[in-house]
């Protein structure tokens, strides 16, 4: 089983990135984490980040193809970005939406997600745990459905 870790624009930029607010960890150091984590899963798992919706939407048509499940942390791109919205909801793919920081308690932008009604659930403000989290639950899921539970 293939799980993919998508991150959206900006998230490049996580360990100096406000970190009172993100955390101080890099990327690069919580992917290592969810590969740790996916190896105890037993399950493969991938990772594309982009600064670009047409590039994720380009992922979701092509690679993504390939994957049993998704755990995205669209960025921004969670409040607006609705030709990624459809993408993950053509894709058919079952995914959890990640955030970082709790958005219903931050600007009230953030607090509306298009990706929301397309995804199975979300995490927000667990810090870079929400990515374990999510992927330790969406590996359950999936076992649970191909199970027929
Ligand atoms: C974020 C929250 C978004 O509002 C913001 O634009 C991000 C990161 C988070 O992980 O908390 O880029 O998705």
């Amino acid at each position: 089983m293939k799980i993919l870790v998508i991150n959206g624009p900006n998230l490049n930029m996580l360990g100096t990135r406000n970190p009172a607010v993100y955390g101080g960890d890099t990327l690069a150091e919580i992917e290592d984490r969810i590969r740790n984590k996916a190896a105890d899963l037993g399950v493969d798992v991938d990772f594309f980040q982009s600064n670009h919706e047409g590039a994720l939407v380009d992922y979701l048509q092509g690679p993504a193809r390939e994957s049993a499940g998704i755990v995205m942390n669209a960025g921004a791109l969670t409040h607006y970005g609705l030709s990624l919205r459809d993408a993950l909801a053509d894709s058919q793919i079952p995914a959890i939406e990640v955030h970082l920081s709790n958005i219903h308690a931050r600007e009230e932008f953030r607090r509306r997600s298009v990706l929301s009604s397309v995804v199975v659930g979300q995490i927000a403000g667990l810090g870079w745990r929400g990515y374990l989290y999510a992927l330790d639950y969406l590996v359950t899921h999936i076992r649970e459905e191909e199970a027929g539970a």
